[in-house]
């Protein structure tokens, strides 16, 4: 007799939006285009941050340029948690049926929130500080140490990365 295995349920009867495949290879394709642009500005962003400290001659140069980051980064931010959830409603994934995804929305939702309310006003003194101390006048205002932003960006997104490309298996709750 034949033992009778049971196909996960995600395989058996996948709850997802029907799209055609060239609809969910694009949205990939946005995705981890998004994703990576992401990890570049951070990537940027450090080099502008960590330049100064080592050759402080760079100060002014590398504090001017910082606010120009904001939109682009908040963009990218924005443009992987949209293209992420789309992902993830026509797929079989789903947004919070599996860890792995869950994970990634809530680290998304975090570093987008965090670039608004942290980063942005951080990057706008930062600015401030380089434009007075290019143009010689003392500047009162303290600037924040911005080295944290980029090293736990990056941090969370290569995570989210390794993530994204094992995909574990497991679920976040069996529905029977
Ligand atoms: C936090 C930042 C994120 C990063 C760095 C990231 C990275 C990636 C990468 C590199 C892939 C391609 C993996 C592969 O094809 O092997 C991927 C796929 C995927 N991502 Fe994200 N992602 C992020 C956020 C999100 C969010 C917020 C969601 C949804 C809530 C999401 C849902 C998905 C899904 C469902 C796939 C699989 C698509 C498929 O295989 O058809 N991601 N992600």
């Amino acid at each position: 007799m034949t033992a009778v295995t049971a196909r996960p349920r995600a395989v058996r009867d996948p709850i997802r939006l029907p799209v055609p495949r060239a609809v969910r290879l694009a949205l990939l394709v946005a995705h981890v285009v998004a994703t990576a642009a992401w990890i570049g500005l951070d990537v940027a962003l450090a080099v502008l941050v960590f330049v100064p400290m080592l050759e402080p001659s760079w100060t002014a140069a590398c504090h001017q340029v910082l606010p120009l980051l904001f939109w682009p980064l908040l963009t990218v931010a924005v443009l992987s948690l949209l293209s992420g959830v789309a992902l993830g409603l026509v797929t079989r994934w789903g947004l919070v049926r599996y860890w792995w995804v869950a994970i990634k929305l809530v680290l998304n939702l975090v570093l987008v929130t965090l670039v608004v309310v942290l980063l942005g006003p951080g990057l706008d003194d930062a600015g401030r500080h380089g434009r007075a101390l290019a143009a010689g006048v003392p500047d009162a205002v303290e600037v924040p140490r911005l080295f944290m932003p980029p090293s736990v960006s990056v941090t969370l997104l290569v995570l989210a990365t390794g993530l994204s490309v094992w995909k574990p298996r497991g679920r976040v709750r069996r529905t029977r």
